[in-house]
């Protein structure tokens, strides 16, 4: 039997910048140390199978179909492990024939802003490279798992998959070229040890149609979200050298995360539930703010809270703790015989 490729990815937490990098500002991202993994094994029976939880859609499909979800053709949002493994297969250009077994299990809960679906794409992607014993650069891993982000949500600006598959956090921008850079700061993780992080509902919209709200209001009112963006990039700007700098970082990041949390406020993607009770956090002296896409109806997704110096926030009864920590490793690789 062909050797099991086994990997395990993080999930990530935007600190500062969501939004603002879809349109070429910088961002702050962290990797949250909640795994997931993917097990492959590759088979010659030309399908492809996905064991796991129901979120993962188990069931088979033909090696040739999943492919062609990564040559255009319209691929069902559900099904993006299989929409990886087909652009996987495609990027290198696996003999026709080529099926494989795939067993996915994950502690990121979904539509919680945590980068549940760049960990699956990255996971997937590095799982089928290793199963069919390419040795990839982190690179093609994360340009591959791009393409399939891409598919999923239109505009990805990437801060997803660089965060789950470097792990640490990381200072990105675009470059002159359009590229995303990335890099570790190493000093960060000192100033994050108070941040807190919730669940407060998964939002009805996706990912893509929060970008595309944004997209919209741009169009209808470009000096309010152009300064929206603008604050936004102020904040990462500054929390970016408090971090690097790691001397009282917690302090610094206090007013940051605020000015960011009004501007994502000026974009309408904080449900007005939440956004009522991150004031309340901001009159006990702490800072709180949404992370990742947010939401408009009902269900921010994830919010970071960052408590007042010395003291502890009290948050609404159903917004739900996850404890883990951030910084994590990136992506893991491990080939069990
Ligand atoms: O999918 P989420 O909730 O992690 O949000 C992604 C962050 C955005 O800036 C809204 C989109 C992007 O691709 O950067």
């Amino acid at each position: 039997m062909s050797p099991e490729a086994a990997v395990s990815v993080p999930g990530k937490a935007i600190l500062l910048g969501e939004h603002a990098a879809v349109y070429g500002y910088p961002a702050l991202v962290t990797a949250v140390d909640l795994r997931l993994t993917v097990t492959a094994r590759v088979t010659g029976d030309g399908r492809i199978t996905v064991d796991g939880s129901s979120e993962f859609r188990t069931g088979a499909m033909s090696a040739a179909e999943a492919m062609g979800f990564s040559g255009g053709a319209e691929a069902p949002g559900d099904r993006l492990a299989y929409l990886a493994c087909g652009t996987a297969l495609a990027h290198a250009d696996a003999p026709s024939g080529t099926g494989l077994a795939l067993r996915i299990a994950s502690d990121i809960p979904p539509g919680a802003g945590l980068g549940s679906s760049a960990a699956l794409s990255v996971g997937v992607v590095a799982a089928v490279f290793t199963a069919l014993g390419l040795r990839v650069a982190a690179g093609t891993i994360a340009e591959v798992a791009k393409r399939v982000e891409a598919r999923q949500h239109g505009r990805p600006s990437g801060v997803d998959v660089e965060a789950v598959l470097r792990g640490g956090t990381l200072w990105c921008r675009r470059t002159a070229e359009g590229t995303l850079a990335c890099a570790p700061l190493s000093t960060a993780q000192a100033g994050l040890t108070r941040l807190e992080l919730y669940h407060t509902g998964a939002p009805a919209e996706s990912t893509g149609d929060m970008v595309a709200s944004v997209g919209l209001l741009r169009e209808r009112e470009p000096r309010r979200v152009n300064a929206a963006l603008a604050s936004i990039e102020a904040a990462t700007l500054a929390a970016r050298d408090a971090l690097a700098a790691g001397l009282d970082a917690d302090r610094a990041l206090l007013p940051l995360m605020a000015r960011a949390e009004a501007a994502l406020e000026a974009l309408e993607v904080v449900p007005a539930d939440v956004a009522r009770a991150i004031r309340a956090i901001e009159a006990q002296g702490g800072a709180a703010k949404v992370s990742g896409a947010g939401g408009r109806a009902a269900g921010g997704g994830l919010v970071l809270v960052l408590p007042a110096p010395g003291g502890a926030a009290t948050v609404p009864s159903q917004w739900k703790r996850l404890h883990a920590r951030l910084g994590a490793p990136g992506l893991l690789e491990d080939v069990a015989a």
